[in-house]
């Protein structure tokens, strides 16, 4: 096995692939790794070259390919995912020989190739409509020669920052700006475009301030939300949640949905319908008080310490009579903006392993064990944190009262805390796999979280998981319709 070592950007990756072509080395022989920059600034002698290929005695070969597998090429190159540069590698040496069907989508790599440019190109789009610069905050410690005017927080959901920047810069202008996202920066001095990963400090960088604009911008959006005419789903898909912090109008959508939800919505319809002529007629005076929101006894909930940092607490989702139920960990992210549990990257896969199972979601009660998101910042990014037992305890009472109401015939834990939650003691995952197990008249089933899919580094191992998730819900459904037949 050959092991080539590349800095993680398409340039470097087709020097050395050319390279490789020319030496013959077979997609199979070679193992694609990405110079670390920990590794760059321990020994930067050995990291002269962009990519270290064993020198071949040949030149690199000369490979004619089509415009339209270039640009594919080219996109699926920032498509986050530690295999890439191997899978690339195999489309280009495929094509060198002579194979065009790699580039066709009937073919299994090509197929590949084509849903990962184009994921890609929906996460350039992505990052040119919702990056926002705003003005950099007075006394924000970038340094002196690079104190851009504008700076913006932006996390792609592939490596887009460099081809976006120069969109930006094309039309920017002379104004400077600064791009920040979790793992590298752009900064625009009118002139000239500068990349670097890891910036120093993300989040300090960003500290901006709102501008006259920007002030007006807010109240102006304020008051064009219409809760009366709140569709939430469609609003969600017009724009992910997830974009939702990096715009200034961010911070005031979770709070307006929530209170469109709790009143101001039927409020707002009912002095639409007040104003309508038509005739009166005479009603109780009990009748005629507007509906008011019941507050949820959840979202007050004060058993533990959560409620603080959350934005929300995030209740479970699906039909009272559910014959299988489903329990998480705790909201993530974007769950925990828009309160509905998952919605974000986990939840994604989870409706992957569903469909593989034959299952529908709108049939499943979907819920966490926790349902507060529990987090912690690392630069501008709220990250997961495992909740502790005295947690998992306290909000057992919130999943308890869910059991009795759903009365699942069939539960299905995903990951270590949701099989802790409901067995009431600390318990490995490990040992409770592929055993279907019986509490409290419910049959158990434990199996991996999705997130624990998403964490695998290969695909293969991705897969596996992933498998295992579906053959579980699989086996959920067969005993949820025996137990329907008795
Ligand atoms: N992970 C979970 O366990 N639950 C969610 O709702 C989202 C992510």
């Amino acid at each position: 096995m050959q092991i080539i070592s590349i800095d993680d950007d398409y340039q470097a990756w087709r020097e050395a692939a050319l390279q490789a072509l020319a030496s013959r080395m077979a997609p199979e022989d070679i193992d694609w790794r990405v110079i670390a920059d920990d590794d760059r600034a321990a020994t930067p002698a050995l990291f002269d070259d962009r990519a270290r290929v064993p020198r071949a005695a040949v030149a690199p070969a000369k490979v004619r390919i089509s415009r339209e597998l270039g640009e594919l090429l080219k996109d699926a190159a920032c498509y986050r995912d530690t295999a890439r540069w191997a899978f690339l590698y195999r489309v280009l040496w495929r094509w060198h020989d002579g194979d065009r069907s790699v580039a066709s989508a009937a073919d299994c790599d090509g197929a590949r190739l084509y849903k990962m440019a184009k994921a890609v190109r929906r996460a350039k789009h992505d990052m040119i409509a919702y990056v926002r610069f705003r003005l950099r905050e007075p006394g924000n410690d970038v340094p002196a020669p690079d104190q851009p005017e504008y700076v913006a927080w932006y996390e792609p959901e592939h490596d887009v920052l460099a081809w976006s920047a120069e969109h930006f810069a094309r039309r920017m202008g002379r104004s400077t700006w600064l791009i920040s996202t979790p793992d590298a920066a752009a900064w625009w001095d009118g002139k000239n475009l500068r990349l670097e990963h890891r910036p120093a400090s993300s989040s300090d960088h960003c500290r901006h301030t709102a501008d006259e604009a920007e002030a007006l911008w807010l109240a102006y959006y304020r008051s064009t939300f219409n809760p009366a005419r709140l569709n939430e789903t469609a609003f969600e898909q017009h724009m992910s949640v997830r974009f939702w912090k990096g715009l200034p109008e961010g911070h005031l959508i979770p709070s307006m949905i929530s209170e469109a939800k709790s009143g101001a919505q039927r409020i707002a319809q009912a002095r639409g319908v007040g104003m309508l002529g038509g005739k009166s007629v005479p009603v109780d005076a009990h009748d005629a008080q507007p509906a008011r929101a019941q507050p949820s006894t959840l979202d007050a909930c004060r058993r533990c310490e959560l409620w603080r940092h959350a934005t929300q607490a995030v209740d479970g989702i699906g039909p009272d009579d559910a014959r299988i139920m489903l329990i998480g960990e705790q909201p993530g992210d974007q769950e925990d903006l828009a309160g509905k549990p998952f919605i974000g990257p986990a939840g994604r896969l989870l409706d992957v392993a569903i469909e593989r199972a034959e299952l529908r979601r709108e049939h499943l009660y979907l819920t966490n064990a926790v349902k507060h998101f529990k987090w912690m910042l690392r630069g501008k990014r709220r990250l997961h944190k495992t909740a502790a037992q005295q947690e998992i305890e306290a909000c057992g009472y919130w999943l308890q009262r869910e059991l009795e109401r759903v009365t699942p015939a069939v539960v299905v834990t995903l990951g270590a805390t949701a099989l802790t939650a409901l067995l009431r003691e600390k318990v490995s995952l490990r040992d409770w796999l592929d055993r279907p197990i019986e509490v409290d008249g419910m049959r158990v089933i434990a199996t991996y979280h999705p997130s624990f899919a998403l964490r695998q580094e290969h695909d293969e191992a991705r897969e596996r998981v992933l498998d295992a998730i579906a053959s579980a819900l699989a086996r959920a459904r067969d005993l949820a319709d025996a137990e329907r037949e008795r």
